[in-house]
């Protein structure tokens, strides 16, 4: 009695693991199948294709973006939007040489930094003055990316223009004033 209920026990255990293994081959033969089986050429050269996308993908993303080219993108500024993204910038600043709540910026691309007479500059931006004393293209653009990050103490209230061509665009605009 012990002995034939032990052994239907074993023999229903036989039985489910071997369906359970047939359903896996089942499952593992339809999966190969769908694969190269029915479309092997077309399967291969897709596949090709997909990873040399891939590779050029991720080189052309990863360095302009991590290891930015300002020059480059310099020689694609456009003034024209610069002086949209410069009415950011109006509140504080004018072109015609008076100075506001900040320091008139016609002329400012290749001008010394905190150098406008009379104009009552951060602590910190007179100390910037002695590490990086001119407002090149690429100065200006670490400047106006982050003001805060890049003069710890700037009393320029002003977030930061976070793209690139937002900043290119507008010192091409400061450029073309004089
Ligand atoms: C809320 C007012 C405000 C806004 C908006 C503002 N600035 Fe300024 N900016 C200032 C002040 C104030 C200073 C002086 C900073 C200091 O002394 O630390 C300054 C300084 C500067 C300087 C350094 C000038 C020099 O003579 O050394 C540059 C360049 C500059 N700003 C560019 C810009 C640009 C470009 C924008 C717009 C994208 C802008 N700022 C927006 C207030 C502002």
């Amino acid at each position: 009695m012990f002995n034939t209920m032990t052994i239907t026990k074993a023999a229903g255990a036989l039985i489910g693991s071997l369906l359970a293994l047939l359903l896996l081959f089942w499952a593992g033969g339809a999966l190969f199948h769908i694969g190269p089986s029915g479309h092997a050429e077309d399967g291969e050269v897709a596949q090709a294709y997909s990873i040399e996308v891939e590779d050029a993908d991720g080189g052309a993303e990863e360095e302009p973006e991590e290891e930015l080219d300002f020059a480059v993108l310099m020689e694609s500024a456009d003034a024209t939007k610069g002086e949209k993204v410069f009415g950011k910038c109006k509140a504080c600043h004018k072109l015609d040489g008076t100075d506001g709540t900040g320091p008139h910026l016609n002329g400012v691309v290749g001008r010394a930094v905190a150098s406008v007479a009379g104009f009552n500059y951060s602590d910190a931006m007179v100390e910037h003055a002695t590490e990086d004393p001119e407002w090149t293209p690429e100065a200006l653009q670490a400047y106006l990316l982050n003001p805060k990050a890049e003069v710890p103490g700037t009393k320029m209230s002003f977030a930061g223009l976070p793209k690139p061509e937002d900043r290119a665009d507008v010192i091409a605009y400061l450029a073309a004033s004089e």
